[in-house]
């Protein structure tokens, strides 16, 4: 009789698309591929290592969820101390807990679905010698290592989606719309979703903005008959006079804002500028909810099987990623090493530019 495998399975941090997809993939290639196994499933991400809360997964727990939004196991965020520790309210360290939880299952290895934060976190993980191996998931595409991340493309349809939308309305009434989208300091959500709907003017972290320069835009439309604009606004869109200050500095100007984000700033300074009514429309959450698309599904159920085959191989520590269409994987060390931004040359930018599409710069 074969040794026994043990493999428990955590998503942590925000949700997205695709992660139920992903907990399929996984645990129906460990069944299948290996001939004595058992997969537990921890609740609500590092929660439920740290307080050992978890259900035991059979093979037919992981049918009929492949379409399914959220995460059936629940998640969380925890906090943590870059590249130090992970720890309660109290600041205490719960790593010793969450190794205690990983030698009371007796596991070979632990299966983290997360983003930035979680691939961070699963490092100390592995640091205090506990076998792991990530998936990559994020609607904000910002993670370190790999070409893509599943949740993405999902959250891409809807975002293009709500613009679409928009743009009926902000022509009949010959409007501005400030479109606020979600991809915290990285712009990949709202480039490409700004692209896909024809958003007038993207503003990405990357490139801040001139607010002029994007009254200009509003100006120059007008003067071809064109009477309402469209702004794609991503979540972590910065001004250039702010981006010369330091990061205190900026969190205190945030703090301090009369406006409850940057599209509503974006959008009184719009006005003033171009005496044309300016609406803000903030899909926010929404673009994390729902069935993942059909990309995501597949990228979800490679990342899964191959997490699978890695446990097999013993290959841990490292993050399963896309690079050039093939799936792999990359040590976690280096995906934990930092943030993905969008490159300001990339050549999604060009395209964007070369079609008229301001970045307001
Ligand atoms: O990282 C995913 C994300 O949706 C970001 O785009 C957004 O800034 C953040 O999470 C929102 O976090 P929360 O779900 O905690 O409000």
């Amino acid at each position: 009789m074969k040794k026994m495998t043990r493999v428990a399975l955590v998503t942590s941090g925000g949700d997205c698309q695709g992660l139920n997809a992903a907990i399929r993939g996984t645990g129906k290639a460990l069944y299948n591929l290996i001939e004595n196994v058992e997969v537990f499933g921890m609740y609500d991400g590092y929660r439920g290592l740290i307080d050992c809360d978890y259900k035991f997964m059979q093979a037919d727990d992981f049918s009929g969820i492949l379409t399914e939004g959220g995460t059936i196991l629940g998640t969380s965020r925890q906090k943590y101390i870059p590249g130090k520790d992970i720890v309660d309210d109290d600041g205490n360290s719960v790593i010793p807990q969450m190794l205690d939880t990983y030698n009371r299952l007796n596991l070979d290895c632990l299966v983290v679905m997360g983003g930035n934060g979680t691939q961070k976190s699963a490092k100390l993980l592995a640091d205090a010698g506990m076998n792991v191996i990530t998936l990559p998931k994020t609607i904000d595409n910002d993670i370190y290592g790999t070409d893509t991340t599943f949740g993405f493309q999902s959250a891409i349809n809807i975002a293009t989606n709500v613009i679409d939308y928009i743009h009926s309305t902000a022509s009949s009434h010959s409007r501005i719309f400030v479109v606020e989208l979600m991809g915290r300091d990285a712009g990949w959500l709202t480039l490409n979703a700004g692209i896909a709907s024809g958003a007038d003017v993207i503003l990405i972290p990357e490139i801040p903005y001139d607010i002029e320069k994007v009254a200009e835009v509003v100006e120059a439309r007008r003067k071809k008959g064109r009477t309402f604009t469209i702004v794609a606004c991503a979540e972590g869109a910065v001004s250039k006079n702010d981006k010369l200050l330091d990061e205190e500095e900026r969190r205190k100007i945030k703090e301090s804002s009369m406006y409850p984000t940057v599209s509503y700033r974006i959008a009184a300074e719009l006005e003033k500028l171009t005496g044309q009514t300016t609406r803000v429309t903030v899909p926010g959450h929404y673009q994390r909810g729902g069935p993942p698309c059909p990309y995501d599904r597949v990228l979800a159920t490679q990342f899964g099987e191959k997490a699978a085959e890695m446990i097999i191989n013993k290959e841990y520590n490292r993050m399963v990623a896309i690079r050039n269409g093939e799936i792999c994987s990359i040590p976690l060390d280096d995906a934990a090493s930092r943030t993905k931004f969008l490159p300001v040359d990339h050549p999604l930018i060009q395209v964007a530019r070369s079609i008229g599409t301001s970045f307001g710069d």
